[in-house]
């Protein structure tokens, strides 16, 4: 273990798979108890037995499941410490080609999910007074790649939710952070993304890895790890930040 969270409880939403597993994994390893949350219930079971865990089926664009998600945390757990709002969608392709219904649809899941699930989760906190929030935003929320232009706009909006979140929490002693992967494999979104690539005959994953300084693409467990300290106390002076983990391909 390498963070003092032993025994705290989180929440981490789109757990039943890719970054968002290996989050809830990593968080179990340092001693947390885990409610995942996937509005996949069979991987949200699936990764919750991984963890020995809460699963919670939930849509984090409905105010009344995710109520009903967090009522239920609290019954089984007691209390929420940590929020990670991992859950995201993405499309990527050329931007006249982009369907109305996809920006939208990233729009709901990326930025109002984001927002609905921290609603949810903040009277708790703030009645404790303590608490950390974590969003996954990305290194396209910093600055807008080609081919990306949904999702970009997207992720810009987290991290200005972040930024506005943090200085409306920080009094009631809570904290709101982001982090900005770079090119994470072993994902289903990043299958999707390269199934993209093809069609479009886009550069694929292979050849961007080529443009990263330390010359190599990330796995879930490089992310899970910056969830893990700006969860704890660690990062107790920390926040409104936006924290590139891309291998340098991002430098700000
Ligand atoms: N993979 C990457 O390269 C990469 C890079 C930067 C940022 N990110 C971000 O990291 C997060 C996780 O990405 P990933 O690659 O693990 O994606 P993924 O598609 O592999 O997993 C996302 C999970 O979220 C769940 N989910 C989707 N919409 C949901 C909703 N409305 N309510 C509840 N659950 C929902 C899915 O069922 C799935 O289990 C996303 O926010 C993504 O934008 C990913």
């Amino acid at each position: 273990m390498t963070y003092a969270l032993h025994g705290r409880v989180a929440l981490v939403t789109g757990a039943g798979g890719g970054i968002g597993r290996a989050i809830a994994q990593r968080l179990a390893r340092e001693g947390m108890a885990v409610a995942v949350l996937d509005r996949d219930g069979a991987a949200a079971q699936t990764v919750a037995a991984e963890v020995r865990g809460v699963a919670v089926t939930a849509d984090v664009t409905s105010p009344t499941e995710m109520g009903g998600a967090v009522d239920t945390v609290l019954a089984r757990l007691g209390r929420i410490d940590v929020l990670v709002n991992n859950a995201g969608i993405a499309w990527m392709g050329p931007a006249l080609d982009m369907p109305l219904e996809a920006l939208q649809a990233m729009l709901r899941v990326n930025v109002e999910g984001v927002f609905i699930a921290s609603r949810a989760v903040l009277p708790h906190m703030i009645a404790r007074r303590s608490g950390s929030i974590v969003n996954l935003a990305s290194w396209a929320g910093k600055t807008g790649n080609a081919y990306f232009a949904g999702y970009s706009a997207s992720k810009f909006a987290v991290i200005g939710l972040t930024q506005a979140l943090a200085r409306e929490t920080a009094p009631h002693g809570i904290r709101v952070n982001a982090i900005c992967p770079g090119i994470v494999v072993d994902t289903q979104m990043r299958t999707a993304i390269e199934a993209q690539q093809r069609h479009y005959g886009l550069p694929e994953t292979s050849e961007r890895e080529k443009s990263i300084p330390i010359g190599r693409v990330s796995v879930p467990d490089d992310v899970a790890r910056i969830a893990a300290f700006l969860a704890s106390d660690e990062a107790s002076y920390m926040t409104g930040e936006a924290i590139n983990i891309s291998g340098g391909l991002l430098m700000d």
